[in-house]
């Protein structure tokens, strides 16, 4: 079942209208909610987000967090959801309106399409490790809003696939930024580097956490830019995401990173991930 612009359907009987403009333009947002044992994980991160995210292109919400969350929770119910692991996605667009570019004046009713799935952790890759392809960053400046206009990242990651790759690490002029889905981190000397938090990438919910776990351990976080040349020589390489987790990347651009075996920094911060997992879908 599906929550549709406030109706619940069947999958295969939902009704999108031709002239909305999250489908005709991109003109909407989204949240992926990574659900573990059947509870929304880090659920006020990926809300307060989406908010923010609707304020960066002057979209005002009709629905209150408490309302968001009903609606997360009922999907998970309606699917069988309730102890699985799996996702919600809540997208919203800015409404329906004859096609044409301008805003219209009078604020439209926004379109909700939310579904939740079964998603098991990818288990198998992160124990051993996906490959990764530099390519360049040909997304808008707006990195930073979680907006429905993907396509960049899509024909980013299509290039990297065409490569023999499982993903892609994005670069603007040599200074690389995240991953298709997913936040960068590399390994040096036991330090971790990541792109600061600006307007050139998502500001992910799991970066902070590993950002937050790494300062909880004594572990130094460096939030700066840095080249292609630095994820060259990089002893570790990992991306984040929601979906992702903590993902070891070992290999890039067909060369192996560091010694070509899962670092052990990733490993001690996939374990205090996972500790923090097991504790929040323990704690409801
Ligand atoms: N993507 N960077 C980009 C470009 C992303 O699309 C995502 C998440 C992230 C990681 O953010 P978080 O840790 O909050 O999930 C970083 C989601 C999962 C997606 O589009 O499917």
């Amino acid at each position: 079942m599906l929550y549709v612009d406030g109706n619940w359907v069947k999958t295969g009987e939902a009704v999108i209208q031709p002239e909305d403009r999250g489908y005709n333009f991109g003109d909407g947002i989204y949240e992926v909610i990574r659900v573990y044992a059947g509870v929304l994980y880090q659920w006020d991160e990926h809300i307060a987000r989406l908010y923010r995210s609707a304020e960066g292109i002057n979209l005002t919400l009709p629905w209150s967090k408490a309302e968001l969350r009903a609606i997360s929770e009922e999907l998970l119910r309606r699917n069988a959801l309730q102890t699985s692991d799996g996702i919600v996605y809540l997208q919203i667009s800015r409404g329906v309106a004859p096609r044409q570019h301008d805003v219209p004046a009078n604020p439209l009713k926004p379109v909700i399409t939310a579904f939740a799935r079964q998603k098991a952790r990818p288990v198998q890759e992160l124990q051993h490790g996906i490959t990764a392809a530099l390519v360049p960053d040909l997304r808008w400046l707006m990195c930073d809003i979680k907006s429905l206009n993907l396509l960049g990242a899509v024909l980013a990651k299509e290039t990297a696939k065409k490569a023999g790759a499982n993903d892609c690490i994005l670069h603007r002029d040599g200074i690389v930024t995240e991953c298709s889905a997913a936040n960068l981190f590399a390994v040096k000397q036991g330090e971790l580097y990541t792109h600061p938090a600006t307007n050139l990438i998502l500001h992910g919910i799991t970066r902070q956490t590993i950002i937050s776990l790494a300062a909880k351990n004594g572990i130094g976080v460096h939030e700066v830019a840095f080249d292609t040349a630095f994820v060259q020589s990089a002893d570790e390489l990992f991306l984040t995401g929601t979906v992702s987790e903590i993902m070891p990347i070992v290999k890039l651009d067909g060369v192996p990173v560091g010694n070509g075996e899962i670092g052990s920094l990733v490993k001690r911060l996939q374990a205090l991930f996972e500790a923090e997992i097991f504790a929040s879908a323990t704690a409801t």
